[in-house]
């Protein structure tokens, strides 16, 4: 069974219980001000959980495209990346513990006919801090599966401490293993944020011997969450019914399941083969690679972490710009700038010829083209963006090199030196570290940091080590901005025409920040028509609303939305609607807006202060309330 049957098998048999599928959401999250990327496939669900109604009904399914930026260090071995597919079913007040085991066991040992002897299950043994009970109920509804097909298993309650006892297959853990929430731990999240315990599922690659005891755990008891590799967590069912208040928790309105399974690692399970770089999603991807550099990848080996390092950056990067990311020095732009000249670095080490890297786009659109038909559609553009980074970073790289081992004095390299790799070689700092780390070299960071607060308009983006796009927060002025970044693209469109699209934004308290897509400069008189119109509509006392509409209709009655592919067929369209009935903006949006555009007017007048370039075809404009 391949990886693209098992994503088929898992969303054909939840739609045969009632779900609707739908489509991921895009890697860059909108109006999500937490997060500069979908990290887990809930993280686009959060206001469904919380109680919005969604417009597909109570019962979804679906495969995200997940990207964990704080992995990048793991990935090299056999099972970190940071792009990967996560599996997703959600019950939104609907379906419980009892449906969602049962269904799990069924698809584990039915549909991917996985080995009931080799899986395992933990379960939250309770907190009477929190006020939250032992699960008894999902160790109970593991325990009956066993038993439905002749395994009588036991329960470990402090397997942590005493290893896996004889028979045992369903172990009790605190919150820091069964509890899940975007923030972690109960003690992170902040008030508001929703959570729950959760009940996660193991493969056991059986081997205690050749893992456990050459591993860096050998003197402790082996048991599911030990890091020693033999087992390997396929996937999570989060029963998320609480929301963290002041003290403690409280009831949600409602009970919700979320399920999140990662495609590449049940795909490991199915192969019985912890690495999941010889899995067959990575099989044209990994054969190019042989090919460009004429080593073979084996598991274990000299080339393995160059290997690894490559086909995991090469994969994100291509998901990434598929989703409109480009290389830059801020935000998700730095990111992928740091996952493709990493990849350079590596494809180096492999001893593949330069320029080849954008070769790699067209290995992964064979692999993903039937689920992710928008790779094969951007496929020349991907590969172009590639070309242009690789080629604009091997302009500076040896270059780099050599100033690098010249500065480099004693056992450190000081700060302003790594903020001159980065600003005159296009060195980021992780490399730079990392370059330095292989000679034993610290870099002195506090004052790299330091360079960094001197150069305001980078600072933001990588001295926090803290990523932030989107919407700064929730507050009234912020959403007011939001509303009035709608009405401006409307009136954007209106002006320069329906190619005109938002390519990316970003709203504080203090101004909105708009990318979108023109060719050229947009003289001061149209600004000022645009003022007119957003500020027009602001007096006019609009009505913001949402209605549900087919995606079709949408698209014919001119709602604006850059990646159509990644709705539902029905979607949820964000409309400002005067009392004569005039649209002065419809888009596809997950809010937060205002309720009427009369909320804006106690910020000012909207003002458009700055039009300037962004990247190649895109346009960026800075307006402030006044
Ligand atoms: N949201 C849960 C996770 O990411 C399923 O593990």
């Amino acid at each position: 069974m391949t990886a693209n049957q098992i994503r088929t098998a898992y969303l054909n048999f939840f739609r045969s219980q009632g779900h609707t599928l739908v489509p991921s959401a895009p890697l860059v999250p909108e109006n999500d001000p937490t997060t500069l990327f979908t990290g887990s496939g809930m993280q686009p669900i959060v206001p469904y959980l919380l109680g919005a109604p969604h417009p597909e009904g109570t019962r979804i399914a679906d495969s995200q495209k997940c990207f964990r930026s704080q992995d990048i260090e793991e990935v090299g071995d056999n099972r970190h990346t940071t792009f990967f597919e996560m599996l997703g079913n959600w019950s939104f007040g609907d379906y419980f513990k009892q449906e969602q085991i049962a269904w799990m066991w069924h698809f584990l040992t039915e549909e991917l006919k996985l080995d009931p002897k080799r899986l395992h299950f933990t379960c939250f043994v309770g907190n009477d801090d929190l006020g939250i009970p032992k699960d008894t109920e999902s160790a109970e509804l593991w325990q009956k599966l066993f038993r439905d097909k002749g395994l009588e298993v036991g329960i470990g309650e402090n397997s942590e401490v005493e290893g896996i006892g004889e028979g045992q297959h369903i172990f009790y853990y605190n919150e820091k293993k069964n509890w899940w929430s975007r923030a972690g731990v109960p003690g992170n999240m902040p008030v508001g944020e929703p959570g729950g315990p959760d009940t996660e599922m193991f493969w056991d690659f059986g081997s205690e011997k050749e893992l456990h005891e050459v591993s860096a755990w050998k003197d402790e008891p082996c048991h599911v969450n030990c890091d020693c590799g033999r087992f390997m967590e396929i996937g999570n069912n989060v029963f998320m019914e609480y929301k963290r208040i002041e003290g403690g928790f409280e009831k949600l309105a409602q009970q919700n399941v979320d399920f999140g399974g990662g495609l590449e690692r049940l795909m490991a399970a199915k192969m019985d083969n912890p690495d999941i770089f010889v899995g067959d999603i990575f099989d044209a991807l990994r054969s190019h690679l042989e090919t460009l550099s004429s080593k073979v990848y084996s598991s274990e080996g000299e080339y393995t972490y160059a290997f690894r390092v490559v086909m995991d950056h090469m994969r994100a990067s291509v998901f990434l710009i598929a989703d409109g990311v480009l290389p830059s020095n801020t935000d998700q732009g730095y990111v992928l700038r740091r996952l493709l000249r990493r990849a350079v670095r590596y494809a180096d080490v492999l001893g593949i010829d330069s320029g080849n890297l954008s070769s790699c786009v067209l290995p992964l659109v064979t692999t993903y083209r039937e689920s992710y038909p928008v790779l094969e559609i951007k496929q020349n553009d991907i590969a172009g963006v590639i070309n242009e980074e690789e080629n604009k970073f091997r302009e500076t790289l040896s270059k780099g090199m050599r100033e690098l081992e010249k500065r480099i004095t004693d056992k450190t390299l000081s700060g302003k030196d790594a903020f001159d790799l980065f600003t005159t070689y296009g060195f980021p700092l992780e490399m730079t570290q990392e370059i330095a780390l292989e000679k034993g070299i610290a870099v002195d960071e506090l004052e790299y940091r330091d360079e960094f607060e001197k150069h305001k308009e980078l600072s933001r983006t990588a001295s926090a080590g803290k990523f932030k796009g989107g919407l700064a927060d929730n507050s009234a002025k912020v959403t007011a901005f939001h509303t009035a970044t709608h009405l401006m693209l409307a009136a954007l469109r209106k002006e320069l025409g329906e190619d005109v699209h938002q390519a990316g934004s970003n709203i504080t308290e203090e101004r909105t920040r708009f990318d979108f897509t023109y060719g050229q400069k947009v003289s001061r008189e149209i600004l000022d028509k645009i003022e007119l119109y957003v500020n027009a509509a602001m007096e006019a006392g609009a009505t913001v609303g949402t209605t549900v509409m087919l995606k079709d209709e949408a698209k014919a009655n001119g709602v604006e939305g850059s990646f159509w592919e990644k709705y539902p067929d029905n979607v949820t369209v964000y409309q400002v609607v005067g009392s004569d009935g005039t649209i002065y903006s419809q888009e596809l949006c997950g809010g937060p807006h205002v309720t009427n555009t009369e909320e804006i007017k106690a910020f000012g007048r909207f003002r458009i202060t700055k039009e300037e370039a962004s990247s190649a075809g895109v346009r960026r404009i800075k307006a402030i309330f006044e």
